[in-house]
C-alpha cells in the first residue's frame, strides 16, 4: 500500500518548490510518484514529520530508490568512513558531533539585509553549489534528512531555481551562456577561487579527480526546461577555469562572468530559505537547483544531518560515458 499525501506550493517566500505532507507513517507505504511532484516543483520538496526515519534509517533508504536507479554507497566514494552510517552506508552523515567532526560553514556569516532579512545573494552569500558537480555523469538528486537539527535562524540551507534564473536572463547573456562549459573541481585540489587567491600550489589530480567540464546550461531529462549549472569560489577550477575557452584564474574575463551569472542566480526571488525541524526531509534536484548551507554555533551545538545521493538520470548528453570518479 502506498501513503496518500497533500501537495502545497509553492514553498513560503518563493515561487518554486513544494511542501509534501504525508497522511500516514512512511512505514505504512511509500507515498508514489514523488519523482513527478518534484519535476513539478521544479527541483525542491519539503516533507515534513519523518521522525520514524531517525530510528529506522532503512526508510530513508527506501524512499531515496523511489527517486532512481542507483542510490550511491558511501563505503566506495569516501574516504572517510567515520562519514558513513554504521548500518545503511547509502547514508552519508554531515554533523559536527564525533567521530564525524564536520564544522560548519565559517564565519563570519554576513550581516542582515537592511530589512532584517539573512542574506542569501553571491557573493555576500559563499558556499553555493551543486553536489558533486566535479564529477561526469553527476548525480541527479540528493535527500537531506534532520535527526538532530540546530536551534532555528542558523543552520539552515538555502536553495536557488536555475530554471527560473536561466529563463530571466537578459537574452545577450543566454546567447553567451548557452554553450558555454563550466570547468568544476572537486573541493581541497587547491584550485578554489581562494586557493589560488592564497598562492597555493594546486595539487597533482589523478585522472579519476581532475576537473570536469559541464554545460552551464542543462536541459533536464525530465522536464525539458533548462536550468543554469554552475558553482562558485569552492567547487569550480580557478586554475584554468572557471570557463572553457576563456581567460582563467580569479581575475580572469571568466571570473567576470561567473560573478555576474552566480549573482544573478541567487538573486533573493529566486531562493528558498529552509529552518530546519527534526524530522524535516528536504528533497533537491541538483540538475536544476544550487544550494548553500548557513552558519552555526559548533562550539555550542550539535548537529546530525543525514545524506543521501540518486543517481542515473543526467541527460542525453552523458550516455554512455565512463564515470570520471572511478579509477581505470
Ligand atoms: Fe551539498
Amino acid at each position: 500500500m502506498s501513503t496518500a499525501y497533500d501537495v502545497i506550493k509553492p514553498l513560503h517566500g518563493t515561487a518554486f518548490g513544494a511542501a509534501v505532507r504525508l497522511r500516514a507513517p512512511l512505514s505504512q507505504g511509500l507515498p508514489k510518484d514523488l519523482p513527478a511532484v518534484l519535476a513539478e516543483a521544479g527541483g525542491v520538496l519539503v516533507i515534513p514529520g519523518l521522525g520514524e526515519i531517525a530510528a529506522k534509517p532503512e526508510l530513508l533508504l527506501a524512499l531515496s530508490r523511489e527517486f532512481g536507479p542507483e542510490v550511491e554507497d558511501y563505503r566506495y566514494t569516501l574516504t572517510q568512513r567515520s562519514s558513513v552510517h554504521t548500518t545503511v552506508p547509502e547514508i552519508f552523515l554531515v554533523s559536527n558531533m564525533a567521530p564525524v567532526n564536520r564544522a560548519p560553514p565559517k564565519r563570519p556569516e554576513p550581516p542582515l539585509t537592511a530589512d532584517g532579512r539573512l542574506p542569501v545573494q553571491y557573493p555576500h552569500r559563499r558556499g553555493w553549489h551543486s553536489d558533486q558537480s566535479y564529477r561526469r555523469p553527476p548525480p541527479d538528486i540528493s535527500l537531506f534528512y534532520a535527526v538532530t537539527p540546530v536551534a532555528r535562524e542558523r543552520g539552515q540551507t538555502l536553495f536557488a531555481d536555475g530554471t527560473a534564473a536561466y529563463s530571466a536572463l537578459p537574452a545577450t547573456l543566454k546567447d553567451k551562456v548557452d554553450r558555454l562549459e563550466g570547468l568544476h573541481c572537486q573541493p581541497g585540489m587547491g584550485r578554489s577561487r581562494e586557493a589560488v587567491l592564497s598562492g597555493q600550489v594546486p595539487a597533482e589530480q589523478p585522472p579519476h579527480a581532475r576537473s570536469q567540464r559541464q554545460p552551464v546550461v542543462r536541459r533536464h531529462p525530465v522536464t525539458g526546461k533548462p536550468a543554469l549549472y554552475l558553482c562558485e569560489w569552492g567547487q569550480m577550477d580557478w586554475v584554468d577555469g572557471p570557463f572553457v575557452g576563456m581567460e582563467p584564474g580569479p581575475h580572469g574575463r571568466g571570473a567576470a562572468l561567473l560573478d555576474e551569472l552566480m549573482a544573478h542566480y541567487t538573486r533573493p526571488e529566486f531562493v528558498y530559505v529552509h529552518e530546519w525541524t527534526a524530522g524535516d526531509l528536504v528533497v533537491w534536484d541538483n540538475r536544476c537547483t544550487v544550494h548553500a548551507a548557513t552558519w552555526y554555533d559548533g562550539d555550542n551545538e550539535q548537529r546530525m544531518m543525514w545524506r543521501t545521493t540518486v543517481r542515473g538520470n543526467p541527460g542525453p548528453l552523458y550516455a554512455g560515458e565512463k564515470r570520471s570518479w572511478v579509477p581505470a
